[in-house]
């Protein structure tokens, strides 16, 4: 129920800026104003980005658009960006990161997400979120950038790669890109192919634009490095699993920039012999027994904390906290850091030794 319609509690949000000074000196608990603001319209919020669901579009066998319509406080999110999207589940909050496919002026947005055997979020998202649901989404994060030069691209993805690199192309298309573009999907299955019609009707539109699949559990194959060399680009924009993306930096060899994005987290580097440790979450008042071989962030969740994150490869900032004492190791580079109360990531750094952190 809304007393108000979407398109004014949007209007309201920067009008909401006394409230926002308010909350962050203090005196007044954003809570109980989000609580206030709530029953004018379920969107409306002091700082945080909720969204309304406008509409859903299947765009592949295994992939849904869903169109979500912001409530005026997101602010710079780009197209090819992922944002984190958190639902309320069997009263336990669950987050995952979805990529941006379009981002409009009047604070709609478009996500897309694929179903993943046994993903619980993802898969409830597609069968179960209803056109008029309202969502909570976090900041968005992501670097790809769309190469300025004018210089001819190359996109390459695999799977829900897809979903950032499409973005990407159709603002560059939508502002006037004349260089040759190649978008490269590699897919288990035919039906796997996403936003098939659009991209299409794309090409005929764009004479400048190719579309390439590699169908690669029908007998067609994956996207090898003979195919990469014959493709116009100067500039390569990849996207997919880590083998894949890795494959594709280790094949090119072109002037042009690279940019690559994976959504599976990296493999952490070997350190040896595996140590017990102790480790103390200060603000949940827990002491465990831990090990030097896992992140924080996994953990943390396996003795039952729910630490907020989202890209679970430390890009996102969203699983931030304070270290309070002890030495943590960054899993990808092996960098130590001792610092007391410096911000640490969770999801890519393990302890060292024993450790305390502001969890
Ligand atoms: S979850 Fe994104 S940086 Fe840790």
């Amino acid at each position: 129920m809304s007393v108000i319609p979407l398109s004014l509690a949007r209007r309201l949000a920067p009008a909401l800026w006394p409230l926002r000074r308010l909350c962050e000196r203090g005196w007044l608990r954003e809570a109980d104003v989000d609580l206030c603001l709530r029953l004018l319209h379920p969107v409306l919020r002091v700082q945080r980005v909720f969204a309304q669901v406008e509409a859903r579009r299947w765009v592949a066998e295994d992939m849904l658009a869903l169109t979500l319509r912001c409530n005026g406080n997101q602010h710079g999110w780009r197209a090819g960006q992922h944002v984190q999207l958190y639902l309320q589940q069997d009263g336990v909050r669950h987050g995952r990161s979805y990529s941006l496919t379009a981002v409009g002026g009047d604070g709609r947005i478009e996500l897309a997400i694929k179903r993943q055997p046994g993903g619980r979020l993802s898969n409830t998202l597609l069968d179960r979120l209803d056109v008029g649901q309202v969502l909570e989404l976090a900041p968005a994060f992501g670097e790809l950038q769309w190469p300025d030069d004018g210089r001819p691209v190359l996109l390459a993805a695999a799977g829900s790669g897809i979903t950032p690199l499409l973005g990407l192309l159709r603002e560059a298309l939508a502002q006037g890109f004349s260089a040759p573009v190649t978008l490269l999907h590699q897919v288990r299955r035919q039906g796997q192919r996403a936003f098939v019609e659009e991209l299409q009707a794309l090409a005929e539109r764009h004479t400048n634009l190719q579309l390439r699949w590699a169908i690669s559990g029908e007998g067609g194959g994956r996207i090898e490095k003979e195919e990469l060399d014959g493709l116009c680009g100067e500039h390569l924009i990849a996207c997919g699993p880590r083998g894949f993306v890795e494959r594709l930096q280790g094949w090119w060899e072109r002037s042009g920039s690279l940019q690559v994005e994976s959504f599976t987290p990296p493999e952490p580097l070997a350190v040896g012999e595996s140590r017990t440790l102790s480790l103390r979450f200060a603000r949940s008042g827990q002491q465990v027994t831990g090990t030097n071989q896992r992140s924080l962030l996994e953990q943390a969740e396996a003795n039952g904390l729910r630490p907020a994150h989202g890209c679970r490869q430390g890009i996102c900032a969203s699983c931030t906290c304070t270290l309070l004492s002890g030495v943590v190791r960054d899993v990808r580079s092996g960098a130590l850091f001792a610092e007391p109360h410096q911000p640490i990531r969770l999801c890519i750094s393990a302890p060292h030794g024993d450790v305390e952190i502001d969890l």
